[in-house]
């Protein structure tokens, strides 16, 4: 029996994208959410989809909106009027407290949770301003704009720290994420993992998902 307790994210970046209703159907059953990576081509080198193109998903999996781009504020609204279940902005993005507070102010009222990533190169010290405020932490260990790289391990750290701070925060991991380094990032004190390499180009796509579950 696997524990359900870890939310496993598929992220649709690493999907056939010319068969996008299709592949997010393939793991819909095993998943517990979605990851949406929204890229601007600016604050990443990638340019990727935005709610234009998520809208027409069809799937009762929540919608979990990674903005990786340089204005969020820009992006909320039209993924609250899509029904995002989560939007994260990153950190790097967003340098000011007030600004900080007013984007997961208006996440909060659009009704979804609200999170706030940090690259690998970021401390976790530079969220410390929005740390009670988040209801999500995103701890990137990679370095974001493509999936399939590797898995940076000094960001355990930051993981460990922010559960030993907040017992009752989710804490989500993203990038490099299989069935070893998903053991890694439970350990530290993720309980939310991303992965999208590993799952969409597994043979069984099930499997791949339930190897990332601790088995109780
Ligand atoms: C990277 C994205 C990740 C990436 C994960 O910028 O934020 O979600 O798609 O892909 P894998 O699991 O292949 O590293």
């Amino acid at each position: 029996m696997s524990d359900k307790s870890i939310i496993i994210a598929p992220s649709i970046l690493a999907a056939d994208l010319s068969r996008l209703q299709e592949e997010v159907e393939t793991v819909e059953k095993y998943a517990d959410w979605l990851q949406i990576d929204v890229m601007d081509g600016h604050f990443v080198p990638n340019l990727s989809f935005g709610a234009p193109v998520i809208k027409n998903l069809k799937t009762a999996l929540p919608l979990d909106i990674h903005l990786m781009v340089s204005n969020p504020a820009e992006r909320i609204q039209e993924f609250l009027d899509i029904g995002a279940a989560n939007i994260t902005f990153h950190a790097e993005a967003v340098q000011k407290t007030e600004e900080r507070k007013a984007l997961i102010a208006k996440i909060h009222d659009g009704g979804a949770t609200a999170g706030i990533a940090i690259n690998p190169e970021t401390s976790l010290d530079n969220v410390g301003d929005v740390l009670e405020d988040i209801d999500l932490l995103l701890v990137m260990s990679v370095h974001p704009g493509f999936g399939g790289q590797k898995f940076i391990e000094h960001v355990l750290s930051d993981v460990k720290t922010a559960r030993s701070v907040r017992a009752d925060l989710m804490i989500q991991m993203d990038g490099g994420i299989d069935d070893t380094t998903a053991l890694q990032c439970i350990e530290a004190g993720a309980n939310n993992l991303v992965s999208g390499s590993f799952i969409f180009n597994a043979e069984d796509r099930r499997i791949a998902i339930e190897s990332l579950r601790p088995s109780s």
